[in-house]
């Protein structure tokens, strides 16, 4: 394995883009796949057969393309399939789960609310790692219907989204929250709203920074570090209308995006 190859990274959709955008200011001297699986969004609806099917598929495509490293940019393909893939491809795989534990450690009213999809919330992984928190802190789920659907059409910003999270945030709020656990790499793009909502006094963590560091250490550990700023590239192939990526990503220089058949 070469240092120069890329680093693969999938999700169901866009959302996976949160966690790229770590990777690129942590790692800027890597070059990056990304596979964008926006066709078959959401996976959070889908049964954990399907959704480690379609993971198969995505790190298969990504190894194909000669990536060291995969990261699965998608808390609903982790908790579901991870276990799988590490088992049956000889590279090594990052994942990402919500951060419940980093909450637990900040809550101060001992109430924590997580937002996250349905095959995240009912996965045995994440069920493992909520019973392991302290049995004082209270954990409010909420299964975030919708979110991802209207992030994929590009409706960030819309009446609707607002409408829909305000919904989604009502029991969080009168829970007394403090914490709001992001365990979906498509909601970093909602923190704006979320805060507009909930005030500024309402932490919200996601595991954007996290997956970065660990992403770090495994190349480091791994000796698979790039060692040049030489002919790095960044390639998102997307499986639908890509108009939304040209939006997510018009900040960064260099990129190209394209539309695959997949
Ligand atoms: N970004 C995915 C996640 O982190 C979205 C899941 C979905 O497609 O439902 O869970």
């Amino acid at each position: 394995m070469k240092t120069q190859q890329p680093i693969g990274i999938f999700d169901s959709g866009i959302g996976g883009t949160s966690i790229w955008k770590e990777i690129k200011y942590l790692l800027p001297n890597e070059s990056t796949i990304y596979l964008s699986d926006s066709k078959n969004a959401p996976y959070g609806e889908k049964s954990k057969q399907e959704i480690i099917d379609l993971s198969i598929k995505n790190t298969e495509f990504l190894i194909d393309k000669g990536c060291k490293l995969i990261v699965v940019a998608c808390n609903t393909a982790t908790t579901n399939a991870i276990e799988y893939l590490r088992l049956n491809y000889n590279i090594p795989i990052i994942g990402i789960e919500p951060a419940i534990k980093t909450a637990a450690l900040q809550t101060k009213t001992g109430t924590i609310g997580i937002l996250a999809t349905k095959g995240t919330l009912n996965s045995s992984l994440f069920e493992k790692t909520s019973a392991s928190i302290n049995h004082r802190i209270t954990i409010i789920e909420q299964v975030g219907n919708g979110l991802v659907e209207l992030i994929e059409n590009g409706k960030i910003n819309s009446t609707e989204m607002t409408t829909l999270l305000n919904s989604h945030l009502n029991l969080m709020q009168s829970s007394n929250c403090d914490c709001i656990v992001l365990g979906c790499t498509h909601y970093p793009y909602l923190i704006p709203q979320i805060n507009k909502i909930v005030g500024n006094n309402v932490i919200i963590i996601d595991s954007g920074e996290a997956v970065a560091k660990q992403t770090k250490k495994i190349l480091e550990d791994n000796k698979l570090l790039s060692d040049t700023k030489k002919n790095i590239y960044n390639t998102f192939y997307i499986n639908k209308e890509k108009s939304v990526l040209d939006i997510i990503l018009k900040d960064y220089k260099g990129i190209n995006i394209n539309y695959l058949n997949f």
